[in-house]
């Protein structure tokens, strides 16, 4: 088995199998992601085992109304839309979970948020959960959820580098 590190999604990569067990994120990929990478809406990066894929994830910018921030988000200036990096698909297939792909692929978006964070600007990570049990994942690593929809997540660009900075600093006592 040998796995490829996360790249951007091209035509080469095969998506036809690829199931994990969420239409929604299934259909996505099969039939909006290499045209949304194509067009600039969303960079989709995969995880891929002999061109077939087995994990991706998409980001995107995005601008929202500082008033659904949670208030340690939405602290300072206050902009008529804060500007944002959207988290919005992360899945692996079923055939491959539980083997740290997801987790791979999240520690991957929040180093290329806080990149690109860096180079354009970016107050916050957003993300889009597709159910409960997924926000509940978001908490446990610190996102905030909106009053309104308990979906919908964001922490700051700003905690997530210090985040990964601890646990850099952690994985190099280890
Ligand atoms: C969530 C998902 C991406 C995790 O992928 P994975 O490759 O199995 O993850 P890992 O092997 O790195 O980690 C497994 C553990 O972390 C959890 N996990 C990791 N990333 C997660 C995420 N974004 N959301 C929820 N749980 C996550 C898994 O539930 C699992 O928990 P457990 O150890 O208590 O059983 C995968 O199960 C999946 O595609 N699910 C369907 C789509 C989905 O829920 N996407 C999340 C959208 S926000």
């Amino acid at each position: 088995m040998v796995l490829s590190a996360p790249e951007p999604l091209t035509a080469a990569h095969g998506v036809s199998g690829f199931s994990c067990g969420k239409p929604a994120l299934d259909h996505w990929l099969k039939t909006h992601a290499f045209s949304n990478q194509e067009k600039g809406f969303t960079a989709v990066l995969v995880v891929h085992e002999a061109g077939g894929v087995i994990g991706y994830y998409g980001l995107a910018p995005t601008a929202v109304v500082p008033s659904i921030l949670p208030r340690s988000v939405r602290t300072g200036n206050r902009p008529t839309r804060c500007r944002a990096l959207l988290l919005g698909q992360l899945a692996t297939d079923t055939g491959w979970a539980g083997r740290g792909i997801g987790t791979g692929l999240v520690k991957h978006a929040l180093q290329r948020c806080v990149q690109a964070a860096e180079l354009i600007g970016g107050r916050a990570l957003m993300i889009n959960a597709v159910d409960a049990e997924a926000a509940q994942f978001w908490q446990r690593g610190g996102f905030l959820p909106t009053r309104d929809d308990p979906l919908i997540l964001f922490r700051s660009i700003a905690a997530i580098a210090a985040s990964l900075v601890d646990a850099h600093r952690h994985s190099a006592r280890c």
